[in-house]
């Protein structure tokens, strides 16, 4: 959710201004994504290098995530979103891990979509935390090993990533779980982000052949099953 901090500079708003208005794009998004039937949205909130970013502006996201906690997640409830915070609680306030506890308890029945806010999240913590609990457990270290501890274990790896901001990079976001995503860039500002800006990544991404290594000819109705599917 990249482009907050562009948004409010060009308004002569505080960076904060600019996440408080993500906040709002994110509320409009979770809901394109429920009328299109997705069933899977993944967001990156707070990376484990955003600790680095001045610190009015870390405690702004910190009290950003708290009062959002408060204030939305009756509504994503009411809308059978069942939410998960993928991340490193350790280093978070006891507040925002006791409100993320509350949340994921509260929804974790319902089933319309599944809502991961990556928070305190870097794609390398995920890989080493998911290796390391493998070990302590006596595991082979295999590629199931790990794909059974990361932190998005609930959920298929993503069919689609979305970097809005003009920004093309991955950075640190799920980069184990990103091997054969298809990757879309926008320009827009995170807080201008809504539904006709997720239709358009749709719609790029139904033009997409996902060959996941096979040649385009195999693709046809004698390929297996789940690499056809391209859910
Ligand atoms: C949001 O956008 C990313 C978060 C950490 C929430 P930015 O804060 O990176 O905005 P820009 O890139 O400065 O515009
Ligand atoms: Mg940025």
């Amino acid at each position: 959710m990249d482009g907050n901090g562009r948004w409010a500079k060009k308004r002569f708003l505080p960076r904060v201004a600019g996440h408080k208005q993500g906040v709002e794009a994110l509320r409009r998004t979770v809901k394109a994504c429920l009328d299109a039937g997705i069933g899977v949205l993944s967001v990156f909130a707070f990376s484990s290098e955003n600790w680095a970013r001045p610190p009015e502006e870390v405690s702004g996201l910190m009290e950003l995530m708290a009062l959002a906690l408060s204030r939305e997640v009756a509504g994503l409830h009411q809308q059978g979103v069942q939410i998960h915070f993928p991340g490193d609680t350790s280093s978070l306030s006891k507040r925002v891990v006791e409100g993320q506890r509350k949340a994921v308890e509260l929804t974790a029945g319902n089933t319309a979509l599944v809502l991961n806010v990556c928070f305190n999240y870097g794609g390398r913590w995920d890989v080493c935390q998911a290796a390391a609990r493998a070990q302590a457990q006596g595991e082979v270290i295999t590629e199931q090993a790990i794909a059974q501890r990361l932190a998005l274990a609930h959920v298929p790896d993503p069919d689609l990533f979305i970097r809005t901001g003009g920004e093309m990079r991955v950075s640190n976001f799920l980069i184990w779980q990103m091997a054969y995503a298809e990757m879309y860039f926008s320009d827009v500002l995170w807080p201008d982000f809504g539904a006709k800006e997720l239709s358009l990544a749709l719609g790029a991404f139904r033009q997409r052949e996902r060959r996941f290594g096979l040649i385009s000819e195999q693709l046809d109705a004698t390929a297996a099953p789940d690499v056809k599917a391209g859910t």
